[in-house]
């Protein structure tokens, strides 16, 4: 059975755009891959944490991944600073990388030219990601669009890799869903949806209650015209709505143009706004069980753990021999 890996920062609560470029994608693989979900608590703390929070905001990422569908007893969900071979081989493939590599990451450059200080944790970071994903061996990572320069760093590192020292990881592939990868934010197509954004207006958390779901949407911005139909270069508002519709509903593009023609935006936002208050009824009375249960979470991490050990320590032994770190 082919692997997947994928993981997401303990940042926060994730948003629709999360589910939708990442963790809908996670769950429809999990069936047909060994996966590997991971907590990566060591990049969320290249920009600073609270100490006070930094390990209930894994535990609650941990619970969010259960409660949209990935199933503990099929994945391995773990946390990623108690699998210390990610930092291990981090080091090792840091040593292989040309500093260019690192300066071209777009993810690091936006930040910085954003004025944000930025660490060496920050700019290696890639580095990180790149040994996240190798000691694994993955197939596919399903990230969004965003995450696109990162995993081809981590194939550009892999390709080398195995080019110098002999064949010891697979180079892996981004896998993104068909419509979704890249979900805009409610307030500015033009952007991203992000946790960070300035407005809270930008974003649908997997969280919000069902009025300010309503709220949000009534405020979302629409498009000049007022046909509702798929149109990216010159409906790029309506599209993103759109999008987000047919992926929670899993619907075609065709089916979900059917479904709006001759209504209006204001039935639009209606319209996505309770279908949204839908889908997210049941992820949130799972969380909040969850969460109410945190040994429970715990074992699921601990057993999770365990098992990324055992893979990732296998394949960091493969790469010191092939190095000549150990006894050829
Ligand atoms: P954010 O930018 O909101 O902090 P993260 O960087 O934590 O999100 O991303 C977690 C996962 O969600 C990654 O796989 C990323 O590619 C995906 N993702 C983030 N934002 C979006 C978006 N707006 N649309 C689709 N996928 C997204
Ligand atoms: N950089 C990713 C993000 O911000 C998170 C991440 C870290 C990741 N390591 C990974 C994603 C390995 C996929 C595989 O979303």
């Amino acid at each position: 059975m082919s692997r997947i890996l994928s993981g997401v920062q303990p940042t926060g609560t994730l948003h629709i755009g999360n589910y939708i470029g990442a963790i809908q994608q996670w769950k429809k693989l999990q069936q047909e891959h060994e996966a590997f979900f991971t907590v990566v608590d060591l990049h969320a703390i290249t920009v600073p944490q609270e100490k006070v929070n930094l390990y209930q905001q894994t535990l609650n990422t941990a619970a969010m991944y259960i409660a949209c569908g990935i199933d503990p007893e099929k994945a391995t969900l773990f946390v990623q600073s108690e699998v210390p071979a990610h930092t291990e081989l981090a080091w090792i493939l840091a040593t292989t990388t040309p500093m260019g590599e690192l300066e071209r990451m777009t993810q690091f450059k936006d930040k910085v030219q954003k004025g944000k200080p930025a660490n060496v944790g920050l700019f290696t970071y890639p580095i990180l990601m790149a040994a996240d994903i190798l000691l694994y061996k993955p197939e596919k990572v399903p990230v969004g669009d965003d995450q696109q320069q990162h995993v081809e760093f981590a194939r550009n590192l892999a390709e080398r890799f195995n080019n110098k020292f002999g064949n010891v990881f697979t180079v892996p592939e981004i896998f993104k869903p068909e419509a979704g990868a890249r979900i805009m934010g409610l307030d500015n197509p033009e952007n991203k949806m992000s946790k960070s954004a300035s407005s809270e207006n930008n974003f649908i958390s997997l969280l919000d209650t069902p009025k300010t779901i309503q709220k949000k949407m009534k405020k979302a911005v629409t498009d000049s015209d007022s046909t509702i139909i798929f149109d990216q270069k010159n409906k790029p508002a309506v599209t993103n709505l759109l999008t987000i519709f047919q992926s929670i509903t899993e619907q075609s593009s065709k089916e979900v143009e059917a479904h709006f023609a001759g209504k209006g935006y204001g039935d639009l936002k209606t319209e996505i706004a309770d279908a949204i208050i839908t889908f997210l009824k049941p992820i949130q009375e799972k969380y909040n069980t969850l969460i109410n249960d945190p040994v429970q979470l715990q074992k699921i991490l601990q057993k999770g753990n365990s098992h990324a050990n055992e893979i990732a320590n296998k394949t960091l032994q493969e790469v010191k021999r092939a190095i000549g770190l150990t006894k050829q």
